[in-house]
């Protein structure tokens, strides 16, 4: 597959050459994905995206810059009005890269799902969640693929990029889609291609992220794999979707299993006195056999935490347990209360008092660095215990004014950001770094702080060393 790929994406060839490549290796291709691999290359295709959030609205961004036309679908009509106006709301997402998509005539946000009939090219990009048991909560997903079943035509693509376990793509969505008689192959074509987006990495951007794709047939892993040739810096074609479904499910397997191994070190070495910190740095000046990954508060965001369990879930089908992965996750899980050990101790021993009545202030509560988004953030379980623990909690996160309501933390909702200020500082007992944001001042949060637990190596990554400082 990737062969047919390669020759037929070589930017040196024109689009007739491509289309020629690509129909003589797949002598599949009717005219259904003879006109649609046509109109991509040609950039007539209209795109549409369903699900705006942090994965779908950088993919229409960029499909609009590369002068497609997009048309963007979401249930939240706050968001596509907001859209509309020309403005963003993704902090990372800068509201003049969507009024120049908008001023150019290349994108329209609508809540209308009678206009997927429009697009020849429909990417989901919708929520996968976990249920309250922890199990795969595919609505989203069933949901869009009956709206899109209820519209389709002959000659549209439909590609999956939720993440998701392997099987989705054919067994939950492709039924949906097909309900009304259209059938995927011949009269419409259908892909899976996980979604790869690193929210706010500065390296590596939704352009510059191979996409991996595969096809419910060679025909529609040919155009998946034009499509995504047109916009990111190349496309790796795989056998089938479950095999792409399981790509994007191994690549955040390994990512949650290797915190996972660093968080158990990190405890082993605090133990020892030894700095993990110090450790994985230089660990990772070997050129070959180390990557390193770095400790901290616990897991967070849309992906890591949630992903891994959709795999366990699936492989329990097989009579097969994942013993790996469950355990990553109990690991991982355990961060939180560790982390409030470590700061209890050292309230005691350093200021002789409780947890119970100290003034803690949280800094950062976003799930990772530099982005808005609070979900699955560990600081939202820690600042919970804190706050059952009879500890007096503020926080700061110049990303996050307000804490949104949630459904495992419905407490913390409309808690506020305070501003960070000396005084601010000063008044806690303790100050607990649970996010490493770079806007932060890290120097005026130690000359003022009486005590700073550290959970990122945050102040010394900022060339700070201080005895009031503890890493944990
Ligand atoms: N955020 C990431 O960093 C990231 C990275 C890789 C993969 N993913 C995966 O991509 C998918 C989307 O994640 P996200 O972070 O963009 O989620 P998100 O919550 O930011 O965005 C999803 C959007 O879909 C909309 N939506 C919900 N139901 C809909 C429906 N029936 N029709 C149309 N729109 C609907 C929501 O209103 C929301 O705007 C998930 O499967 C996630 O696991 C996310």
């Amino acid at each position: 597959m990737s062969a047919i790929y390669q020759t037929a994406t070589d930017s040196a060839l024109s689009p007739s050459r491509i289309l020629e490549t690509v129909t003589s290796a797949d002598k599949s291709v009717n005219s259904a994905g003879h006109g649609l691999i046509e109109s991509i290359v040609a950039r007539d295709a209209i795109i549409g995206v369903v699900g705006l959030g942090y994965v779908g609205l950088p993919l229409a961004c960029l499909f609009a810059e590369r002068g497609f036309q997009v048309l963007g679908f979401d249930v939240d009509v706050t968001k596509t009005d907001t859209l509309n106006l020309g403005a963003s709301y993704i902090e990372h997402i800068p509201d003049d890269r969507i009024s120049a998509m908008r001023d150019s005539g290349k994108f329209v946000a609508s809540t209308d799902f009678a206009k997927l009939r429009e697009p020849s090219v429909l990417i989901i990009c919708v929520p996968t969640p976990l249920t309250k048991h922890r199990e795969p909560d595919l609505q989203y997903i069933e949901k869009t693929g009956a709206a899109i079943g209820s519209t389709l035509r002959p000659g549209q693509i439909v590609i999956l990029e939720s993440s998701t376990y392997p099987g989705t793509t054919r067994d939950v969505l492709k039924p949906l889609l097909e309900a009304g008689g259209l059938r995927s192959g011949t009269d419409f074509f259908l892909a899976y291609s996980p979604e790869r987006e690193d929210p706010a990495n500065v390296c590596y951007s939704t352009s510059r992220i191979p996409k991996i794709v595969g096809g419910d047939c060679q025909t529609a892993c040919d155009i998946a794999t034009i499509l995504y040739d047109q916009i990111v810096v190349g496309a790796v074609a795989v056998r089938n979707p479950e095999t792409a479904e399981f790509v994007k499910l191994a690549e955040n397997i390994f990512r949650a299993v290797n915190i996972a191994l660093v968080n158990e070190l990190k405890v082993i070495c605090m133990a020892m006195g030894v700095d993990v910190w110090e450790v994985i740095e230089a660990a990772a000046t070997k050129p070959f056999g180390f990557m390193p990954f770095y400790p901290g508060p616990g897991l967070g965001g849309h992906c890591i935490p949630v992903d891994p369990f959709y795999l366990t879930w699936k492989a329990r089908e097989f009579g097969i347990h994942t013993k790996f992965i469950e355990l990553a996750g109990e690991v991982n899980a355990a961060m939180p209360e560790f982390v409030i050990n470590q700061l209890t101790q050292q309230l005691s021993a350093r200021q002789g008092i409780a947890l119970r009545g100290a003034k803690i202030l949280m800094l950062g509560i976003a799930y990772k660095k530099n982005v808005d988004d609070l979900r699955e953030s560990p600081a939202l379980v820690i600042y919970e215990m804190l706050l059952k623990r009879g500890a007096i909690v503020s926080y700061h996160d110049p990303h996050i004014g307000a804490i949104k309501p949630t459904r495992d933390h419905p407490a913390l909702s409309g808690h506020c950001s305070k501003e960070l200020t000396a005084e601010e500082i000063a008044g806690a007992d303790a100050v607990l770094i649970v996010t490493d944001h770079d806007q932060i001042d890290y120097d005026m949060v130690v000359q003022n702080a009486r005590l700073v637990v550290d959970t990122r190596n945050a102040v010394a990554r900022a060339g700070i060393d201080a005895a009031n400082v503890f890493k944990a």
